[in-house]
């Protein structure tokens, strides 16, 4: 094993995404807050807890994601929070307050195309360290070298992988596309923008009539060529990881995206090409998985730094 993994390339293992080794897994300052347990914390918790919108749910959180949620709110990310959005199987969704730290960054932006500035909202999505089934996740880790070091330790694999989500937000941002601008991360739990509309958060490609399928394809199309021109495959792209915002196509959920480094990412860029090609087939677009993946290789040059 070790010696196997002695013949890695040091320098591969620094191409983006593999930024794992530095992070300290053990004792973060969530887990610091949590343990210490002062009394601001202790009156933060148990308002957190007694809330409404977070007893929907059969598995309270651990006392470090509280730790990370009093961390986000001390440095202004989040102020209050607001109904969960989303509850799925590792991770829930929930609206929040943005906080001091990003109102101010907000208004110090004009609001470029003159909408109506939408009241300072953030995306909180918070992964449940023990409720995770890491079968889910295990294609996306299994032979990246980045996790063979944390492989058995679930605490250390959800850190892991916010990071690796919140990275990827940024490298998409890079690659010039759409998707939530990431605002901070604390241990299990990162902070997004938040993408709604006037009447509640951005619906799913999934649940919405698509006008104009041609167009909203060839997007979504370009995006995945921009992102694998980056160097970046998706890895669970469909139309139940895109949404639609004021007829604006959005990509989320890229914590499994992989760089082309990765053994699997082929495979991965075959079923993300796969989905969308059959998502919009049934719209009535003429195309299928080879079709495009051929555009989007015949249009990127991927990187392979
Ligand atoms: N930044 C965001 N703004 C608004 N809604 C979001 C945001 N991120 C996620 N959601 C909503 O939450 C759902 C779940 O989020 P997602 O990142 O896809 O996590 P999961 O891993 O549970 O699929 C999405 O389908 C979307 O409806
Ligand atoms: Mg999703």
């Amino acid at each position: 094993m070790d010696e196997e993994f002695g013949l890695l390339d040091t320098d591969e293992t620094d191409s983006p995404g593999d930024e794992w080794e530095e992070i300290d897994y053990s004792d973060t300052e969530a887990d610091r807050i949590a343990r210490e347990r002062d009394r601001e914390f202790s009156q933060f918790r148990d308002r957190i807890t007694d809330a409404d919108q977070f007893k929907v749910q059969e598995s309270v959180f651990d006392e470090a994601t509280y730790g990370a949620l009093y961390k986000l709110v001390q440095d202004g990310h989040i102020d209050a929070f607001g109904g969960p959005i989303s509850t799925g199987k590792e991770a829930n969704v929930y609206s929040a307050l943005a906080g001091e730290h990003e109102a101010r960054s907000a208004s110090e932006q004009p609001s470029g195309d003159g909408e109506e500035p939408r009241g300072q909202e953030v995306a909180v999505k918070i992964y449940r360290i023990n409720a995770s089934d890491f079968r889910e996740m295990g294609e996306y880790l299994e032979g990246d070298p980045r996790f063979e070091q944390v492989a058995n330790d679930k605490k250390a694999i959800v850190i892991g992988w916010v990071r690796k989500e919140f990275a990827n937000l940024d490298r998409a941002l890079a690659a010039g596309v759409r998707v939530p601008k990431p605002i901070a991360v604390e241990r299990n739990v990162l902070v997004m923008e938040y993408l709604g509309t006037a009447d509640g958060r951005a619906k799913r490609l999934s649940e919405v009539h698509v006008e104009n399928p041609r167009t909203a394809y060839e997007v979504v199309r370009e995006y995945m060529t921009r992102l694998y021109d980056a160097g970046i495959v998706h890895g669970d792209l469909s139309e139940y990881n895109i949404v639609i915002q004021e007829s604006e196509l959005v990509v989320i959920d890229v914590g499994q995206a992989v760089t082309i480094h990765h053994p699997n990412s082929d495979d991965f860029l075959d079923r993300d090409c796969e989905n969308v090609a059959a998502f919009f087939a049934r719209q009535g677009v003429d195309t299928d998985g080879e079709q495009l993946r051929e555009y989007v290789e015949a249009h990127a040059n991927p990187r392979s730094e």
